[in-house]
């Protein structure tokens, strides 16, 4: 587990008619990550975004872009991401098949980027055996995939306890992020559960103050280290 919580705000909650301006304020509010949220349409019911705006957000920013692909065909897609300057790509377990899962790791590692498989709430962790110690990144989802400003699931931080679990008897290490509902009320249970990422959406560009919102979530959550 990481000392100092990784904040993750996700652009899908700002105003895109000023994406620079939105990614400016990601800075300066001394986050650490960009979090991109992709959506095909199919793989979820939403549509969002895809590789030009990771394109554009690569040449403005020097934060770690991570891609999230919510998305049915990841393994045709990726490489687009990965192009387009993506540091993190993150897979749903959901959408590929084991050796898929593998293969699309390669893939990403093979760019030089980092792996992360999400799973969605429902999703048994079995999933994730066997795979778990391939990748840099797990990603518990906290609400279902497709919107942002939805209700954090109170059955999160054990999914995170248990897959904090399953890389330990797997002899992995990658990093656990939380995504959906993270705010000064939900960090805390999730950082108690182990997580080393929070991603925040209208947490983050919704509030009164969004600069002093990387720093709040790291003291509700006892990781300003
Ligand atoms: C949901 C996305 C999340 C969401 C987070 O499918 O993966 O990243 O945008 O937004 P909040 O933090 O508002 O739930
Ligand atoms: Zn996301």
């Amino acid at each position: 587990m990481t000392d100092r919580l990784i904040v993750a705000p996700s652009v899908l909650s700002a105003d895109f008619c000023d994406l620079g301006g939105a990614l400016r304020l990601i800075e300066q509010a001394q986050a650490d990550w960009v979090h991109i949220d992709v959506m095909d349409g199919h793989f979820v019911p939403n549509i969002t975004m895809g590789v030009p705006l990771v394109a554009s957000a690569r040449r403005c920013t020097e934060l770690t872009l991570d891609a999230h692909l919510m998305v049915s065909n990841p393994l045709r897609q990726i490489p687009w991401f990965l192009d387009a300057g993506a540091d993190v790509v993150t897979f749903h377990a959901e959408a590929v098949s084991a050796d898929e899962a593998h293969r699309a790791a390669a893939l990403i590692h093979e760019a030089g980027a980092k792996a992360g498989i999400s799973v969605k709430p429902k999703t048994d962790l079995s999933v994730l055996q066997g795979i778990i110690e391939e990748v840099e990144l797990v990603l518990v989802m906290s609400v279902e995939p497709g919107f942002s400003g939805q209700s954090f699931m109170p059955g999160s931080p054990d999914r995170i306890r248990q897959v904090r679990a399953m890389a330990a008897s797997a002899g992995a290490r990658p990093l656990i992020q939380v995504d959906g509902g993270i705010g000064l009320e939900t960090v805390g249970l999730v950082a108690e559960a182990g997580v080393d990422c929070v991603v925040c959406g209208n947490a983050f560009f919704k509030a009164e103050d969004p600069l002093s919102v990387p720093g709040a979530l790291r003291a509700a959550a006892g990781r300003e280290a």
